[in-house]
């Protein structure tokens, strides 16, 4: 059995690099009408990044980032526009914490955080994801009055 140690960046890292990848950024992102538009613009040893371009009205699924396997943690920076975050809350009756983002503001996601993103805003929106590891699946789920139920896995290269 091979024993793989997985570097992993911390929350304060890994929020200055959100920051930093979206004030400077080289590939022009794009929107598409079928969905939110996604680019993995770098991948290094310990951390990824993707540029996600979001048409109002388009949003994620609720997730997570990689399950129990080799789950990441993440920040998100908004270079244009405005998104909105649905967090679960976890409990024995779960509950969603909404949070605005505005352009310039960065959110940090813990590697345990089911989480759905979302423009609810009428103007497009920009953001720029650092992950740390990089992602090789997400766990979408289901989440209404009964709670959280996993429904799907993707796997990494799948458009999300
Ligand atoms: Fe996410």
């Amino acid at each position: 059995m091979t024993d793989v140690t997985l570097s992993v960046l911390g929350a304060d890292r890994l929020w200055a690099l959100a920051a930093f990848y979206a004030e400077n950024l080289t590939l022009r992102p794009r929107f598409t009408k079928t969905g939110r538009w996604a680019r993995r613009v770098l991948s290094g040893p310990d951390h990824e990044a993707w540029l996600l371009a979001w048409l109002p009205g388009q949003g994620t699924e609720m997730h997570d980032h990689g399950g129990l396997a080799r789950p990441a943690a993440a920040a998100v920076s908004v270079v244009s526009g405005r998104l909105t975050e649905y967090t679960v809350v976890p409990g024995a009756f779960p509950g969603l914490r909404r949070t605005g983002l505005e352009r310039g503001g960065v959110s940090t996601v813990d590697d345990r955080t089911v989480h759905a993103m979302r423009n609810d805003s009428g103007e497009p929106a920009v953001s720029l994801h650092v992950y740390s590891p990089s992602l090789d699946a997400m766990r979408t789920y289901l989440f209404d009055e009964t709670g959280l139920s996993p429904a799907a896995i993707k796997r990494a290269g799948e458009d999300w």
